[in-house]
């Protein structure tokens, strides 16, 4: 017999072709909420008007609300009822209406961090996409626009600073100790973009003088004792408002613009109007407790939630389908902002690494979707790789494809067109049409078709006529639901090279493929010409182009695109790797001769060599097989690692002998100074040359910021020697009360490649300073371990079991951050029979935990499909 209440609930699928526009608009929101940590009062009043002929009822979401009293223009109303968890107000034939609805709500207990929820004894908000419905009753759609006026009143000691969007129109003191502020918005928005903070903070105060001659009051918002580390923060904030104006001619629009940290966050950042909520670890760093790679991030989401003011906020979306239409361009935004403050070869292959190691397996796996999905249960599961760096990736062909000043037109005519609007991807791609001067039927079907396509190159040359010729085929993969697909435009940028010249090469060129084959002529070449395809990744495709060692080799030294060096270097390590796992003679040598050649380079650009001469992540050598055989992998890049290793092992010595430039100095050289040591470290390490853990512990204990010293600590880590133990127990001493660098603490050991790793995350997950509470603690335990290729997959299904009884402990407490666990379980097609087996029967076991909440249920499901 089978027991239905352990049955996972039925889930409904909302579908993109079932939008209808709201049938009441709400244009002004009045707010008054009585603050406390386990007991908040909110009253909502909302003005609404009907917008449909035919009287209708005001349906309002909630989750988890009752509603204590209804009043319609000032009155007790009884014409409501609950619809599950919806409340229904019926308002006969009236047209427009004030419905007022009070509630209560616990933010104490709210540990999924959607809505209203308390952090360190301080109350904070999370909205998007649908915690709005979680503090009171709502529309909650991103098509209802409303101006909000927000009152707060809370504890005068323990709540000093209360905070909204917008401006801070008037404040007093309230009766027993309390105190009030009011809080106005004057730009319409949607429910998402709500926000309040109430709490005892401090705050880094600046302004910023826009171009129009506007001053505005710039506030970082942090827990006592952190204000020292939200420099860089502050410092990204001004260049991106700076760095807007320049590149997109946008202006910010409100006097004030404040950001607060919290410790407790699901994602990295939140866009608020004029009040954005940050994860701590996208705000604080300091040399000592932040690394340059933290460094970067701090800047790189900054700039994203500014840069939301305009491609989110003042243009929004209709629904959430439309999700790319703000993710995608912002991160495209936010990508092109981070390469003008940095370099843009290094940030480019950033990206890359980034899209391949996130993106290109969810468009092969069972949860492949469309940068604009058609269908979802549960929105919050759509905030991914696809959506996010796809996106942007379709945005860069476009402007790619437009050219700069063309793209600016487009940009241009989509704000102005749309300013003020909830707007589709389809009102986007005719904006960009119709400014940029572009034809972009075809190119929409990059927003429905699902899947990495495939693009194979062969190059013909004639002899006898000397003309080249480049044969290309592309082929967009089936994914779930989308069994048949149709020819992509591709833009891909190549050149041809005379290896024999020594003249100048002709130039780059842009070839669009439109069909599934394309002839490119390249012109006269005395032999085969050696081609540079697909330069700067200009679109996010899979190349199958068969080239020698030779080949490869020379385009790692020769080629005028840094970005296709990079490339030519890693595809001639990939095939390396990928025939030595399949047993395979590989390239070996040459390999090592083009690092060799690569590091002559590190003087002038020590950044973009040590990004070049970094081998494929294990996870993308699987990638490159039919069945990944994960300890195949490890061995035989490690074996590469060695053997580079040994071969230049005086280069490698003689750039840690160089000694670490200053931690203090974040300039592009120092930043890949040290970037290009942890590569040498790492490199050495390979060796296991006896000196290796010595050394390691002089450059951790000798360290004088935090990129040396994880770099060190993480080499030690995969290790067994005393140092290791001695390095992780100073490193824990000294960073006990820092809960951003105790993560680092619990992520090099789950990142380890010792052969207990599985064992030793789950001893750390009984550490007294583990907490599936915080969001940031368990992504670097488990986070990392599902990032460490062979631990996770460890023969005996360890890993798996590790990871799904995380999500079954979690679920209950943090359904979004728990359903983010599962696609790894998910790739089990990539894996030999016994593995597969494995991880579908933890995806079962999963599914069959009664009262399992609809994030899990449905990444659960589909990932067994
Ligand atoms: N809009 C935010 C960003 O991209 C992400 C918020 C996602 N929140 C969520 N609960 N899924 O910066
Ligand atoms: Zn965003």
């Amino acid at each position: 017999m089978t027991d239905v209440s352990s049955s996972p609930p039925v889930l409904v699928s909302i579908h993109r072709g079932d939008y209808r526009p709201p049938e009441w608009r709400v244009p002004d929101i009045a707010l008054d909420f009585r603050l406390d940590l386990a007991e908040t009062s909110v009253t909502a009043a909302l003005a609404v008007e009907r917008d449909i002929e035919t009287p209708s009822p005001l349906v309002l979401h909630g989750d988890g609300l009752t509603p204590e009293a209804v009043r319609v223009d000032g009155e007790v109303w009884n014409d409501w009822r609950m619809d599950g968890s919806d409340l229904i107000v019926d308002l006969g034939d009236r047209t427009a209406a004030t419905v007022e609805v009070d509630t209560r709500i616990d933010p104490s207990a709210n540990t999924q961090l959607m809505g209203l929820y308390a952090s360190n004894n301080m109350l904070c908000t999370q909205c998007e996409a649908e915690g709005f419905r979680r503090i009171t009753f709502h529309p909650d759609r991103p098509d209802v626009l409303s101006r909000y006026k927000v009152r707060m009143e809370a504890d005068k000691t323990r709540f000093p600073i209360l905070l909204s969007n917008g401006n801070c129109i008037d404040k007093g003191a309230g009766e027993g100790g309390k105190h009030w502020a009011l809080w106005e918005d004057p730009w319409p928005k949607p429910s998402y973009l709500f926000a309040l903070v109430a709490g005892d903070l401090v705050v880094n105060r600046d302004e910023f003088v826009t171009m129009s001659g506007r001053k505005v009051e710039l506030g970082i918002w942090v827990r006592a004792g952190d204000e020292s580390r939200t420099g860089h923060a502050m410092q990204a904030l001004k260049n991106s408002m700076a760095w807007d104006e320049r590149v997109y001619g946008r202006e910010y629009d409100l006097d004030l613009f404040n950001i607060v940290a919290v410790s407790d966050f699901n994602m990295g950042a939140m866009e608020n109007k004029g009040l954005n909520i940050f994860n701590t670890r996208y705000i604080l760093a300091d040399p000592d407790t932040a690394t340059d790679a933290d460094y970067d991030g701090v800047e790189g989401v900054v700039a994203h939630e500014y840069f939301h003011n305009w491609s989110g906020n003042r243009i929004t979306c209709r629904d959430w389908f439309q999700l790319s239409l703000k993710e995608g361009f912002t991160v495209y935004r936010d990508q092109s902002f981070s390469a003008d403050m940095g370099s843009p070869a290094v940030k480019r292959i950033e990206d890359v690494r980034l899209l391949r190691a996130a993106q290109f397996p969810e468009d092969a796996g069972p949860l492949a979707h469309p940068i604009r999905p058609d269908s979802y249960q549960e929105i919050s599961n759509f905030y991914t790789a696809t959506v996010y760096n796809k996106g942007a990736e379709i945005i860069r062909m476009m402007a790619t494809m437009a050219g700069p000043e063309r793209f600016r037109k487009g940009t241009d005519l989509y704000f102005d067109r749309h300013d003020g609007e909830a707007a589709t991807c389809e009102d986007f791609v005719r904006a960009i049409e119709d400014g940029a001067g572009l034809d972009l039927k075809q190119f929409r079907l990059w927003y429905s078709q699902a899947g990495t396509p495939r693009v194979t190159a062969r190059v013909e040359h004639d002899a006898a006529s000397g003309a080249a010729q480049l044969h290309l085929t592309q082929n967009v993969p089936p994914t779930p639901g989308q069994p048949v697909k149709v020819p992509m435009p591709i833009p891909l940028r190549i050149k041809a090279f005379d290896r024999s010249a020594t003249a100048t090469q002709a130039g780059e060129q842009l070839v669009v493929l439109h069909d599934a084959e394309t002839v490119v002529p390249l012109g006269q070449f005395a032999a085969s010409p050696q081609l540079s395809l697909n330069r700067g990744f200009s679109a996010p495709v899979i190349i199958d182009f068969e080239r020698g060692a030779d080949e490869l080799g020379w385009l790692a030294a020769h080629d005028d695109d840094p970005f296709a060096r990079y490339e030519a270097l890693q595809q001639l390590m990939l095939d390396t790797l990928v025939a030595a796992v399949s047993g395979k003679p590989g390239h070996r040598q040459a390999v090592i001769d083009a690092v060799a050649e690569t590091l002559r380079g590190r003087e002038a650009d020590p950044a973009f060599v040590a990004e070049a001469v970094l081998l494929p992540s294990e996870a993308f050598i699987g990638d490159q097989m039919l069945t990944v055989d994960p300890d195949a992998i490890r061995r035989e890049r490690l074996a590469l690692q060695d053997a580079i290793g040994a071969a230049l092992e005086s280069e490698w010595r003689s750039i840690l002998a160089e000694g670490a430039p200053p931690a203090s100095i974040l300039s592009r050289k120092a930043k890949g100074g040290r970037r290009l040591r942890g590569v040498a470290l790492a490199y050495l390490a390979a060796t296991d040359r006896a000196d290796v853990p010595s050394l390691a512990f002089t450059i951790f204990s000798e360290a004088d910021g935090m990129t040396e010293r994880q770099a060190a600590l993480a080499t030690l880590a995969h290790g067994d020697s005393d140092e290791r133990a001695h390095a992780l127990d100073i490193f824990y001493q000294r960073y006990r009360d820092n809960p951003l660098v105790l993560d680092k603490w619990f992520q090099v050991q789950a990142w380890s490649m010792r052969p207990d790793t599985v064992d030793a995350v789950r001893a750390l997950a009984q550490h007294p300073d583990f907490t599936l509470t915080n969001p940031n603690r368990v992504r670097a335990l488990y986070g990392a371990l599902t990032g460490n290729q062979a631990a996770f997959h460890q023969a005996d299904g360890a890993g798996y079991r590790t990871i799904a009884d995380l999500v079954i402990a979690l679920d209950p407490k943090n359904p979004q951050t728990a359903a983010r666990m599962i696609p790894p379980l998910g790739r089990w097609k990539r894996f030999d029979e016994a593995r597969a087996a494995m991880m579908k029967a933890e995806l079962d076991r999963i599914l069959a935990q009664p009262g399992l909440s609809r994030d899990v249920t449905e990444q659960a499901s589909k990932s067994l499909l």
